[in-house]
């Protein structure tokens, strides 16, 4: 891999679905390490889009270019009721073939970082709602894949646990230096996490605009409230409504 090889490279994207035109010519980059926040209407297309970088759909034209495997944590990401936790997050190496005494050491070394510790017996069940959603990004994580597909990771959590979330997977984020995506309707949480934060136009979607957040790093609750912070979520706002000055 060359220097400036780029972690996801999305050319001309297009995707129907019979007559019904979701993406249209859609251009992402990525960077080894960045990370970029996708943010865009409600089916704009944003779930389709990792679907086709993950290879479950197809494009119906462009090109999708990734830098090995990418680990997909969908929108919707259940735990198996009738698992424990620590079956649950084994399972996507399972799957991958790994040995199951092998899969369950491995994702039972990641328990701490997760804030899961003890909890490898528990099902689902008894865990609070920021716990199930750790535990899922665990699955996703333990695949060691370069390139993390998040769909609205946060989406169900109270304000509180998802703040926490954030700031939580921020610090993750610096410790293990993934290449992450983050598909997200919250203008705040692009702009707390991202390097980067791609908008996009309502359905057939494209990139409408690409938004650099040159906040300094660790971000943390502070950050919230600096006057630059707002500034740049004004730029996302104004994106988001298509009234920004090109
Ligand atoms: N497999 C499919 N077959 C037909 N239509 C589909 C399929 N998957 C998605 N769509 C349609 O594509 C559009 C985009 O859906 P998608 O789930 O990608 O939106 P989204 O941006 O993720 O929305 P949300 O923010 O609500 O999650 C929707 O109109 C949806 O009905
Ligand atoms: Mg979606």
């Amino acid at each position: 891999m060359s220097e400036d090889a780029l972690a996801l490279d999305l050319r001309g994207v297009g995707k129907s679905f019979g007559a019904l035109e979701v993406l249209r010519d859609l251009e992402l980059a990525v960077r080894p390490g960045e990370f970029a926040a996708v943010i865009g209407p409600s089916g704009s297309g944003k779930s389709t889009l990792f679907d086709i970088v993950s290879g479950l759909e197809t494009p119906t034209s462009g090109e999708v270019r990734t830098d090995g495997q990418v680990a997909y944590m969908p929108q919707k990401d259940l735990l198996f009721p009738w698992r424990t936790v620590l079956d649950n997050t084994a399972l996507g190496l399972e799957a991958q073939g790994v040995r199951r005494k092998e899969a369950r050491r491995r994702a039972d070394a990641l328990f701490p970082a997760f804030g899961l510790d003890g909890f490898q017996s528990s099902y689902p069940f008894q865990l609070s709602g920021g716990m199930r959603q750790r535990a899922a990004l665990l699955r996703t994580v333990v695949l060691e894949r370069p390139v993390l597909l998040l769909d609205e990771p946060f989406g169900a959590l109270d304000s509180l646990t998802r703040t926490e979330m954030q700031l939580w997977l921020a610090d993750m984020w610096q410790r293990y230096q993934w290449t992450v995506v983050l598909v997200t309707h919250d203008i705040r949480e692009a702009v707390l996490l991202a390097d980067t934060v791609h908008v996009l136009s309502p359905r057939p979607a494209s990139v409408a605009e690409r938004i650099e957040v040159p906040l300094p790093r660790p971000r943390g609750v502070d950050a919230l409230t600096e006057p630059e912070f707002a500034a740049v979520e004004r730029l996302v706002l104004d994106a988001l409504q298509n009234r920004a000055v090109r």
